[in-house]
């Protein structure tokens, strides 16, 4: 029977070595939610990185019988692998450049030979458990080349690849010296999918002037094969994040955690550590809203959750310097004895902690100067169980197209964030619920499960079309 595998670069478990034990930790992604009901189904099965560099054979072997009780297997990558495909071309040349950090970007000959390389592994592991009929799902900017490779060894199996960050317009994209050969690998897809028109658009428009196929409502023909480019927004799982909201663990946290905090009113912010994510901009915009109104002194503390993500890339680093330097200088300068400002804790959290200060929060402050989508301002969404809170939210985010209830705002103004922040804090109840429920209406309905089924659909439709084109 046709399978469907999913390819990723990591898996979604992650594996740690705790007292020479192997352990896997269950990711609790997005796409771990969205997928996990379909890759343990039949045949299916998931591809990808475990999240640790393991050189031993035995451990290697060990771990790949472990997986495969649940339907995934490993993609083991070197120390260098990780060096120069992962943290390197991947984090270091790819996710700059697509997120208009273009001047970060770094074009190195041997990270883009490790990328060949690496996706050719991911390949080799894919071929061994494919077959013609089988679906092979591609996720994300480290399997840019993956979906020719696969179409190259199965040529008849279906390839949909999905894109989760943004794709940049046509004049930041050519900067890349290997941008012919990062589409031409994107191309080897049946379906290829972005969270938005806009980065479709970008797509379509790079296609048309690098490779020099135009296309038509979406469709690409290369010549001797179609494929289709289309936009699917991704959703979060609505019902687990309402109904962890409203469950007798996390409201025991919202009562530890407002026992704890004096002020009255809440603003939270929650992100991986990433430049694209807007951190210092955020904080100089409450630096000045304290400036100008301080009246709010006393009464308003942001809580600030920074996940550590990528600390061996260098910009990483840097940022984490600039964080840590702003947040100090800003609680040193407005603190007293039993108020800070801001509340900053640079770590991972469990679910639970986040709803509970979803649940508490007046105010979420999602600004990234650009987010291929942004799940986080969902899940505060999802949480607000009786529908008080207002999101500030970035233009910049995927998720604004979809949100147009939030109070949506340039990250490059500082000025318009402080007035968005008074207004936030000032707004009536009756005025919150309104623009809370709206915006649950359309997560609640375009979730997570109605993102994968939309994509499998479609990929179905193409193969369809595919054959019809073939014999008119
Ligand atoms: O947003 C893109 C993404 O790759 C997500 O899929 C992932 O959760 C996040 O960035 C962190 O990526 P990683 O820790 O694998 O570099």
């Amino acid at each position: 029977m046709a399978k469907l595998i999913i390819v990723s670069n990591r898996l979604p478990v992650k594996l740690q070595e705790k007292e020479g034990e192997l352990q896997f930790k269950t990711s609790e992604g997005g796409l771990a939610t969205g997928l996990g009901s379909i890759y343990k189904e039949g045949d299916n099965l998931w591809i990808g990185w475990p999240g640790k560099v393991v050189e031993e054979a035995d451990k290697q072997q060990q771990i790949i019988k472990e997986l495969q009780k649940e339907s995934m297997f490993p993609v083991f990558l070197t120390e260098a692998e990780i060096k120069e495909y992962y943290e390197g071309f991947s984090n270091e040349t790819l996710w700059p450049t697509f997120h208009y950090f273009s001047q970060y970007a770094v074009y190195d000959q041997q990270f883009w030979e490790t990328y060949k390389n690496a996706n050719q592994k991911f390949c080799d592991e894919i071929v061994k458990h494919a077959g013609p009929d089988d679906t092979i799902w591609v996720h994300d900017y480290q399997l840019l080349l993956l979906p020719s490779m696969l179409r190259e060894k199965l040529p008849d199996c279906t390839i949909g690849f999905f894109q989760h960050i943004p794709f940049p317009s046509y004049e930041v994209f050519r900067l890349l010296p290997w941008r012919k050969e990062l589409l031409e690998g994107m191309l080897g897809s049946d379906l290829v999918g972005f969270h938005t028109y806009d980065d479709m658009r970008h797509f379509l428009s790079s296609v048309n002037r690098l490779v020099g196929y135009g296309s038509m409502h979406g469709w690409i023909n290369t010549g001797t094969r179609s494929l289709l480019v289309d936009s699917f927004p991704m959703g979060i799982d609505y019902e687990k994040y309402a109904q962890t909201a409203v469950s007798e663990e996390v409201a025991k946290r919202e009562r530890i955690y407002r026992s704890n905090l004096k002020a009255e009113k809440l603003i939270i912010s929650i992100d991986r550590l990433d430049y694209s994510k807007g951190i210092p901009q955020r904080l100089d915009a409450f630096e000045k809203f304290l400036e100008k109104y301080p009246e709010f002194h006393d009464k308003v503390t942001l809580v600030m959750l920074v996940v550590p993500s990528r600390d061996e890339v260098e910009k990483y680093k840097e940022l984490k310097e600039e964080v840590d330097e702003m947040v100090g200088r800003i609680n040193g300068k407005y603190s007293h004895i039993d108020w800070n400002p801001i509340q900053y804790f640079y770590r991972s959290y469990p679910l639970e902690t986040l709803s509970a200060f979803y649940r508490m929060a007046d105010i979420a402050l999602v600004t990234p100067m650009r987010d291929g989508m942004n799940l986080v301002c969902k899940e505060y969404v999802a949480s607000k169980h009786d529908q008080t809170g207002v999101l500030i939210l970035s233009e910049m985010a995927g998720a604004s197209k979809e949100l147009s209830d939030a109070l949506l705002i340039n990250p490059n103004d500082i000025d318009q964030m402080v007035e968005a922040l008074h207004q936030a804090l000032t707004m009536p109840v009756e005025e919150q619920k309104v623009h809370m429920t709206s915006m649950q209406e359309t997560i609640k309905r375009y979730n997570i499960h109605h993102w994968v089924s939309m994509f499998m659909d479609r990929l179905s439709y193409v193969k369809i079309k595919q054959l019809s084109m073939a014999t008119t």
